[in-house]
């Protein structure tokens, strides 16, 4: 273990001193991962491969430039096999809209045809919910995010909010993995989601994954989400306790 972690963190050093790199943070090019690929290593014997497989994907002298707090700070991802999830910046949005409103399409004629749209999400509403929430995505190996979940903490609950794979990537575990990764960033005790009532594929998919269906929605879409009376009427939560 602390082999790697020197492996991975040597690169960094004469970096920090540079103070170079936020510029490549901003944009998005993910920096080869100072810690997370640590318990992969562990668990798999995978370090070697993520590594390789990070240097190949990133141009190695633009990640050379972060400096190392920033790395670690600003970029918490995770690998799984060469794709990770990352945070989504600003500069995503289109993609990030793409994908929503691409995985909403399973929504039509499953929801009340007066609550259906497309665009599902217009662009300037994504804009403000994602400068209102953090936004996380699974990347491909190309490089191309296909998944994104938003994380909101609010209040004394966490919500997860907008879970979108694209329909040709759905059923190959990004959607569990997306949500096993806001898991463990919820420092409330509960975590919450909601969705149209009509949707029994995604109240499954959560309820598989420890979520229960919650009888007091009403009050808690009211009081934790800013949505339209429609979209109550229509709309369940589910939540489950994080145990913090
Ligand atoms: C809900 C949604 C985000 C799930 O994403 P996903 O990437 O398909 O999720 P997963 O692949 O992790 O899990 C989906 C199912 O595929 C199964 N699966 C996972 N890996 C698989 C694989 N390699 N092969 C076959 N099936 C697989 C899972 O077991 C799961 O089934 P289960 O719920 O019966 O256990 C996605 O279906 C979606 O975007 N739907 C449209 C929009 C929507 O409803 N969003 C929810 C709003 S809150």
């Amino acid at each position: 273990m602390w082999y790697r972690l020197f492996i991975n963190l040597t690169p960094f050093i004469p970096l920090s001193l540079k103070g170079e790199g936020e510029e490549t943070l901003e944009r998005g090019e993910a920096p080869l991962l100072p810690t997370l690929p640590l318990p992969l290593a562990r668990e798999g014997g995978q370090g070697d491969r993520l590594l390789n497989d990070l240097k190949q994907r990133l141009s190695i002298k633009e990640s050379l430039k972060g400096r190392r707090r920033s790395l670690i700070t600003k970029y918490q991802n995770m690998c799984y096999n060469g794709l990770m999830i990352r945070k989504c910046l600003p500069d995503d949005i289109d993609r990030v809209y793409f994908i929503i409103n691409e995985a909403a399409k399973a929504y039509e004629g499953a929801i009340p045809d007066d609550c259906y749209h497309q665009p599902y999400m217009p662009i300037d509403e994504l804009e403000r919910e994602m400068k209102r929430m953090t936004f996380f995505g699974w990347e491909a190996k190309d490089g191309e995010l296909v998944g994104v979940i938003g994380f909101e903490p609010i209040k004394d609950v966490t919500l997860i909010r907008h879970a979108y794979v694209l329909p040709q990537w759905q059923k190959q575990g990004i959607g569990s993995k997306l949500l096993n990764h806001l898991k463990g960033l919820v420092t409330t005790s509960r975590l919450l989601v909601g969705t149209w009532a009509d949707t029994g594929w995604a109240i499954d998919f959560y309820k598989r994954r420890g979520f229960n269906l919650l009888p007091d929605k009403d009050e808690l879409l009211k009081t934790y989400w800013d949505i339209p009376q429609r979209q109550i009427e229509t709309s369940v939560v589910l939540g489950m306790k994080v145990g913090r």
